[in-house]
């Protein structure tokens, strides 16, 4: 009778009750009442009373395998009937909403492809950083306004060290750890103690563009923009460079293109101008060379830096620079289909 029971259990144990109908099969076998326990139950009369005890004990845990068994089919076979009257179909493929690129790092991704295609590498720099590679080497006087703890997030003080509010100070980097020629651009987030509002936030990002060697002059600055703008902006873009002052480039200036959505004709974009800002651009001053090490006798080069907010603004005509903070999902599916 021992080596029945034991059968029996390791049968139970291996069977599958997956559909309804099995479950009552399997219940009216075992403990149905012409089922194989109370069969067991009638034997165990006829057991002698020595071996009683140890048999006893076996056939009730039989049992309770049964029991146990057809609760556990009967809650999992319940919950699937819940299911499928929900509408459930749990043979569906499983059918996520896929995620789409953020638009600030589709712009970025296009403006690297952009400047990889005329030779330019990537190098990125840190986010915390000295007050030498953020302001001194880059040519700011002591007393600039833009060190001001208006403008700059400190970390500490004396040594100064703050959140970069520039990617102007990867330029110092890079040139103090490279020899000429340097062709690279720095995608980098920077950050400036600004209220936040339409056209302003205390985090965003910039792109900057470093090109030194022998001879590099203004003209190869300008149409090294001037390729940019065309294949950011379409064909017939066209630039506008307005002097200007940065302490770290000589002479300075900021480029304008011609508005893309109005065609110059003037809409509310360019503020009927015909014209939109977007970025600043210069030959690197020889102070800063020599700051870094290189001889600005031998070496000239040009230096630009973009926002990649406002062009992504532009591009996509967005006109709350918050919402690219925000990650509303009705914002960012809209960027689904761009590649
Ligand atoms: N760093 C400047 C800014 O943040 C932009 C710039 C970069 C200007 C390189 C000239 C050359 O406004």
């Amino acid at each position: 009778m021992k080596a029945k029971i034991e059968a029996y259990l390791q049968e139970i144990q291996t069977s599958t009750v997956d559909k309804m109908d099995d479950l009552e099969t399997f219940r009216v076998k075992y403990i149905g009442k012409k089922g194989l326990i109370p069969a067991l139950f009638a034997e165990f009369k006829t057991v002698a009373p020595e071996d009683r005890k140890e048999i006893g004990v076996l056939l009730n845990d039989l049992k309770q395998a049964v029991l146990a068994k057809v609760e556990e089919a009967k809650e999992m076979l319940e919950n699937l009937v819940q299911h499928l009257e929900s509408g459930n179909d749990l043979t569906l493929p499983v059918n996520r909403d896929l995620g789409s690129r953020h638009p600030l790092s589709l712009v970025r991704k296009q403006i690297i492809e952009i400047f990889s295609r005329i030779g330019f590498t990537v190098e990125e720099g840190p986010e915390i950083e000295d007050d030498w590679h953020n302001f001194t080497a880059l040519n700011f006087p002591e007393e600039h306004p833009a060190r001001d703890m208006q403008d700059t997030f400190f970390i500490e003080k004396s040594p100064d060290i703050a959140l970069r509010t520039h990617t102007s100070s990867v330029q110092v980097r890079v040139m103090e750890n490279n020899k000429p020629p340097v062709r690279s651009i720095f995608p980098g987030r920077v950050f400036r103690n600004e209220a936040i509002s339409a056209r302003a936030h205390c985090i965003f990002h910039q792109v900057e563009g470093l090109y030194i060697d022998e001879n590099v002059s203004f003209a190869d600055l300008k149409q090294t923009l001037m390729y940019f703008a065309k294949e950011m902006f379409g064909e017939h873009t066209g630039i506008r460079l307005r002097p200007s002052y940065f302490p770290f480039t000589e002479p300075s200036a900021e480029m304008d293109i011609s508005c893309h959505i109005c065609g110059g004709e003037g809409c509310n974009i360019c503020k009927y101008t015909g014209w939109v800002e977007i970025l600043g651009c210069g030959m690197v001053d020889p102070n800063v060379l020599d700051n870094a090490g290189i001889d600005s006798k031998k070496y000239t080069g040009f230096a630009f830096g973009m926002g990649i907010e406002r062009i992504t603004m532009l591009k996509y005509q967005i006109k709350d620079l918050r919402l690219f903070f925000e990650n509303d999902i009705r914002f960012l599916k809209q960027f689904e289909s761009a590649i």
